[in-house]
């Protein structure tokens, strides 16, 4: 790339000067030729020492050849000025002004042998007589063949050309060039950008050099545009057996402490994703953000990361995903469950994350206890306002939360309970009449549990009543916030109030219907 300007470089500017000062010179000779060689003649004549007069001599006798050489050095000494006028006034101070940057110096360089060619066109038909067409047709037959014998480096050169004014990378930037075998790439910053070539310093400390060719034509990812900072992610796979919500909490942990150190963005947020599921689990992100190289590289920032996930996980007693066959003898698992028997009944509720703590025998009463419902798209559970003391647990398909927002009579649809959610607890806790309408979107199946089931539950497993009270401190936010677009920060603060209230207000309630 080519350097700022330097205006005020006293040898550029006196080889500047004296250009000028030589073209005036040659000029004004040539101007007055016959009137030189004149005087030259007389003074061979005149009575000189020896070596001067056979000098003079020599020039008269050569005056034609002399003033074809002063002639095409005059325009030799023209294009250099005009070269350096170009550069100075159109290439640094109008193109790199509108530029922002300056002029890359292949640009300049291309910009001198133009004006070089322009002057040797000129050459040939002031100073040689030689007519244009022909000195063109020549140029152009030759420029053929040199172009065809050059085809990959004038590709590159024009390429190197381009990828100075895209301005997609610069010095510094660091880059995953597509690798020569196709897979992965490979990572480097740029350390020069040349007519040929782009050379890139590695992280292992070695050089690449990539033709510009290639940087013009394959996909270069620059990971320092638009912004430094630059998001990683590291892929961990956990068994099936292990509930997606405890696996997220457990790496949403790690990956909040390994993010809290030096390197990592305190601006992003980490975030921990379901990636896919495969043969072995489900496959979780775990994505950050760092700023490469500054002072963490993208290897050791993953190292962190892994490390704590590997860490948390095996603390909570959770291990990776392995290749794993499982071989059964008799009798075989259920591959699916209907919901009708009590068995299957407890199979699926010890998926619901509100009584994954719950033990065996537990789930079992509750199980007995409950009932099954079918509901068909369209059809109502229930409506807003009714009497109600029963919770219930979406099993399959999908359920509307429905108000009447406008209190004009017609019900808009405010949330969606989706399979795992249990709802009506609002009622049942709070003795309260329904607050919304549940009507089904899809086919849906639910279980339908009773007040004195959950009466129960909730004294011998207190946790229960705080799961609740926490989701109907967010759905009555929701619902509040759906009526008044209230912002989320002072929405997270009352949830948390409300959850107290409840809780205080749900002994109260419990305790006054045991006593009648
Ligand atoms: P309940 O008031 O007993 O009856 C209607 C139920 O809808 C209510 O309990 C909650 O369980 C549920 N509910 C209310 N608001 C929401 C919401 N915004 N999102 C999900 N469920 C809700």
């Amino acid at each position: 790339m080519s350097a700022s300007p330097n205006r005020s470089n006293p040898i550029r500017s006196r080889s500047f000067l004296a250009g000028i000062i030589l073209f005036s010179a040659l000029f004004q000779a040539i101007e007055n030729w016959p009137l030189i060689v004149q005087f030259l003649e007389l003074q061979a004549s005149a009575s000189i020492p020896e070596y001067l007069r056979v000098t003079l001599n020599l020039i008269v006798k050569n005056n034609g050849q002399l003033l074809v050489g002063a002639k095409v050095f005059i325009w030799i000494v023209g294009a250099f000025l005009a070269n350096r006028i170009i550069s100075r006034f159109f290439w640094d101070g109008l193109v790199a002004k509108s530029l922002g940057r300056p002029v890359p110096s292949v640009l300049k360089d291309l910009g001198m042998v133009f004006v070089y060619i322009i002057a040797s066109v000129c050459i040939a038909a002031v100073v040689f007589n030689q007519s244009i067409a022909g000195f063109l047709a020549t140029l152009g037959a030759g420029s053929v063949v040199l172009g065809f014998a050059l085809r990959g480096l004038l590709s590159d050169v024009f390429t190197g050309l381009a990828v100075n004014f895209d301005n997609n990378f610069a010095i510094g930037d660091w880059l995953i060039v597509p690798s020569s075998t196709g897979t992965g790439g490979t990572v480097g910053q740029v350390d020069e950008i040349s007519w040929r070539c782009t050379r890139l310093t590695c992280e292992d400390g070695t050089t690449i050099v990539v033709p510009n060719s290639i940087m013009g034509e394959e996909k270069v990812i620059n990971i320092s545009r638009p912004s430094v900072w630059t998001r990683y992610q590291v892929e961990i796979t956990i068994d099936y057996s292990v509930p997606v919500e405890r696996a997220r909490h457990i790496l949403m942990a790690s990956l909040q402490s390994a993010t809290a150190k030096e390197g990592f963005s305190k601006n992003h947020a980490p975030k921990v994703l379901v990636g896919k599921t495969g043969k072995r689990g489900v496959e979780y992100l775990l994505r950050y953000w760092i700023h490469p190289w500054h002072p963490l590289s993208p290897s050791t920032s993953r190292d962190l990361v892994l490390s704590a996930a590997l860490q948390h996980l095996q603390t909570a007693g959770i291990n990776p995903a392995y290749t794993k066959e499982e071989v059964y003898y008799e009798p075989l698992p259920a591959k699916h469950f209907q919901g009708h028997t009590v068995a299957d009944k407890v199979a699926l509720l010890s998926r619901i994350s509100l009584y994954e703590r719950l033990e065996e025998v537990e789930l079992q009463r509750v199980a007995e206890e409950m009932e099954r419902l079918q509901l068909s798209p369209g059809e109502t559970l229930f409506r807003r306002n009714e009497e109600g003391s029963s919770l219930f647990i979406l099993i399959e398909g999908l359920l509307n939360v429905q108000i009447d927002l406008k209190g004009d009579g017609t019900e808009q649809t405010v949330g969606q309970l989706s399979p795992g959610d249990f709802f009506g607890e609002m009622s049942l806790l709070t003795g309260e009449p329904r607050s919304a309408t549940i009507q089904a979107q899809t086919n849906v199946v639910v279980y339908e549990i009773y007040r004195p089931t959950i009466i129960r539950l909730i004294e011998e497993r207190p946790e229960i009543s705080e799961s609740m009270s926490r989701a109907v401190a967010k759905r009555q936010m929701a619902l509040e916030q759906a009526r008044s677009q209230m912002a989320d920060s002072d929405a997270a603060a009352k949830v948390q109030s409300i959850t107290r209230q409840l809780m205080g207000k749900m002994k109260n309630f419990f305790q006054s219907r045991e006593a009648q």
